[in-house]
């Protein structure tokens, strides 16, 4: 199997990532490599759990159990949460035990969030299965649950010792679903690495996974725990955020919100001074993939909603713009002026 290796070195130790197609098939063996369990817990849900949830547990011989969530961002609540506990408690997990996160990234935020907490921590292995988790949620330990409030508003930096990505897994995704993880692909070449926008039409999907996760490894082993340098993987983030909400989290995806949100951004770099206008080829790799690159919302909305997002301190809106392919700034825009400039673009 031809398997590709990155290493995060993050405050609390190595995590290590492997990227292979057919790695599901003898993710056990990698992870009985790594940890030493006496059972192992999977925490998946019910649109993963037909597929890929007994070809993973046929693969040890450990006692294992199992918590299989509903599907769904609106399930991505402290309540599942005290759900994996119970389960956890109920099986015998002990803290030299292994959770293991297999699916997309509510499963992967929701399982890594018990996992930080459970017993103060118990050992976590991530295998993502969607694309977006694939690229971007498993990798960097952010893990968390939503409130009523808003997004990811409860969590913890917890990173899982070991992320196995199968890009043969993408194979059952929906084209919706596969062109939402795109849209954080996107993000990667418009933020990173330019040539990444070039793999897109034709690329391998390995490489383009592995790329994407090589930039995410080096923003987050550099700021671990978003002071700085992380907030670049926010672009299109702040406005799709406040998109998320006004549609009240079911009317776009994230990426669909994200891909409106980067076209937004791109604007704003554009009417701050960017040499050249990459509205147009940014929209043209957008659409290709089948995502939407128009607000739906009036600029007077869009303002308010994102000036209640997490993100902005004090007065002040760390925006993330980029003025050419491959290259991100962190802008911070006062809110005035940010309201003067989204009437504009
Ligand atoms: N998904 C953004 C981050 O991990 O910081």
């Amino acid at each position: 199997m031809e398997l590709k290796e990155l290493v995060l070195n993050g405050s609390a130790g190595r995590s290590d990532i492997l990227i292979g197609r057919g790695l599901l098939d003898v993710a056990a063996e990698r992870c009985l490599s790594v940890f030493a369990p006496s059972r192992v817990h999977i925490v998946t849900d019910s649109n993963v759990a037909p597929l890929y949830l007994q070809r993973l547990k046929n693969e040890f011989t450990l006692p294992v159990s199992i918590t299989v969530l509903p599907a769904g961002e609106e399930h991505k609540r402290l309540s599942a949460v005290e759900g994996i506990y119970h389960d956890l408690l109920e099986a015998g997990m002990t803290r030299k035990d292994l959770v293991i996160a297999l699916g997309g990234g509510v499963v992967g935020d929701i399982t890594g969030f018990a996992a930080a907490t459970y017993l103060r921590g118990v050992p976590l292995c991530q295998i993502p299965t969607t694309l977006l988790a694939q690229v971007d949620s498993s990798v960097g330990g952010k893990t968390g649950v939503d409130l009523p409030e808003g997004k990811n508003l409860v969590g913890a930096f917890y990173q899982p010792r070991l992320v196995l990505i199968d890009p043969d897994l993408l194979s059952t995704l929906s084209a919706g679903i596969y062109a939402d993880g795109m849209a954080e692909v996107i993000k990667y070449g418009c933020i990173a690495n330019r040539k990444i926008l070039d793999m897109i039409s034709g690329g391998d999907v390995c490489e383009i996974v592995y790329e994407c996760v090589k930039i995410k490894r080096d923003v987050v082993q550099e700021d671990e725990h978003d002071m700085g340098l992380r907030m670049i993987l926010n672009f299109g983030h702040t406005i799709g955020h406040a998109c998320e909400k006004l549609e009240n989290y079911v009317g776009l995806t994230h990426g669909q919100a994200v891909a409106v949100g980067m076209v937004a951004a791109m604007r704003l770099s554009n009417a701050l001074g960017a040499p050249e206008d990459l509205t147009g080829p940014l929209t043209a790799c957008l659409k290709e993939c089948g995502l939407p690159v128009e607000l739906r919302h009036g600029r007077e909305e869009i303002y308010h909603a994102l000036l209640s997002d997490k993100k902005k301190f004090g007065s002040v809106v760390n925006f993330i713009l980029v003025r050419d392919f491959g290259r991100a700034d962190i802008v911070p825009i006062e809110a005035e002026r940010l309201h003067q400039l989204l009437m504009e673009i």
